[in-house]
């Protein structure tokens, strides 16, 4: 089966299932502890009901909107993946030369692959890019200064990492990059021959904004324990001045699941807030995004944009957190199988998947534009 022949992003999953090495396959398919908050991520969109609507003119029909003053050709975004040029071969270009050719934003992570200046060299137009705070101030404060220097339009600071959940197939796996040539990475590599001719095509196969740029980073030893003891345990509200000031653009919070946290972001200066639970790789136990979007939504009123993530399997899915009131959504897993299925082909299978589902389901619902879609689309609250 090729990438054009999948229906569903549940296709994808299954062609890259045999395509990517299987530690960098359950890297991508995997959750903290007891995968509980990542299932519940997933089974919740399903309990929302839609309001089917009859006799309504269909025709004219638009997903355009905005993000952050963006125009989007529908409101989904690529969220930000780490080793993400390991589930295909100079992944994070590709997939942000497949989101610019759609026209959704491509959201780099700091623990990518392929720089910064990597994907610059491949795009035309702004991408985002993710910020991890380290404890080495001078390489964040770096980091920041080479998003600026690359043109990104938006500085995503994630909150919800300050330390790492712990991911149980990452470490039963051996998970590295690049990888380890013990017998049992040897094998699952050479059962996966695509992944790994692509593989000797490129240079990249580090954390390409890290190696080089943090002092005495310089070999997977000293990367490996470098990342392990960076993340800042001790990251606060205050930081995100400095941080702001530093950036000087437009600012998005990610990882914000209370609505107690939701009112303090309105304080914060951030143009908007993404609901969020690390695609239930953090907190395992913690609520479902798509279940704490309304309330968070009601916390903050029109004072910010609040986007989602976690869970988006559809364009039913994004359809709902729409109608929840969400301004932007973004995936994660989606686009990491149809990269690790297809490389560019893949992801841009995987929007034109979520874009068919969004537009026939709306339509269904009786609306013509998706910047209409509200509760009064929905049956009842999950
Ligand atoms: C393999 C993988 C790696 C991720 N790496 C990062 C990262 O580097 N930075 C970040 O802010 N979020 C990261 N996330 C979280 C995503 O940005 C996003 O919150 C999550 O994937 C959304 O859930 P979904 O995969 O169900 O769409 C990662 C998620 C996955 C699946």
């Amino acid at each position: 089966m090729s990438v054009e022949q999948a229906l569903t992003i549940a296709d994808l999953k299954e062609q890259a299932r045999r395509r990517v090495p299987k530690m960098f396959f359950e890297y991508a398919d995997s959750g903290a502890w007891t995968e509980g908050t990542y299932r519940a991520n997933e089974e919740d969109f399903h309990k929302v009901k839609l309001r089917q609507r009859v006799l309504v003119d269909m025709t004219n029909r638009s997903l355009a909107s905005e993000m952050i003053g963006e125009k989007v050709s529908m409101p989904v975004a690529i969220a930000p993946t780490g080793f993400t040029g390991m589930q295909h071969a100079d992944g994070e270009m590709l997939a942000a030369q497949a989101a610019e050719e759609f026209g959704v934003p491509f959201t780099l992570s700091t623990m990518s692959i392929c720089s910064i200046e990597d994907v610059r060299s491949v795009t035309s137009k702004p991408f985002w890019f993710q910020l991890y705070v380290m404890q080495d101030r001078d390489f964040v404060l770096n980091l920041i200064d080479r998003a600026k220097a690359a043109g990104c339009s938006a500085l995503v600071l994630t909150l919800d990492l300050q330390i790492l959940g712990q991911r149980h197939k990452d470490l039963r796996n051996g998970l590295s990059a690049p990888p380890r040539f013990t017998p049992k990475h040897l094998w699952q590599m050479a059962t996966r021959p695509f992944w790994c001719l692509d593989m000797l095509g490129t240079k990249r196969r580090t954390f390409g904004n890290i190696v080089g740029h943090a002092k005495g980073v310089g070999d997977l030893a000293s990367l490996s324990s470098w990342t392990s003891e960076q993340f800042d345990p001790q990251l606060s509200w205050k930081d995100i001045e400095w941080i702001r000031e530093r950036w000087g653009g437009k600012l998005i919070l990610k990882g914000i699941l209370d609505e107690e946290d939701a009112r303090m972001s309105l304080g914060s200066g951030a143009d908007a807030i993404i609901v969020s639970n690390h695609g239930g790789r953090q907190l395992d136990g913690a609520a479902s995004s798509i279940s704490m979007l309304p309330r968070i939504v009601d916390a903050v009123g029109d004072q910010m944009e609040v986007h989602l993530d976690g869970g988006i399997r559809s364009g039913q899915d994004v359809l709902k957190a729409l109608c929840y009131g969400a301004k932007g959504t973004y995936i994660g897993r989606p686009f990491l199988y149809g990269l690790g299925a297809g490389g560019k082909a893949g992801v841009r299978r995987t929007l034109e998947i979520i874009r068919k589902e969004l537009d026939i389901t709306m339509a269904l619902c009786g609306e013509r534009d998706v910047k209409n879609l509200s509760r009064n689309n929905l049956l009842k609250d999950v």
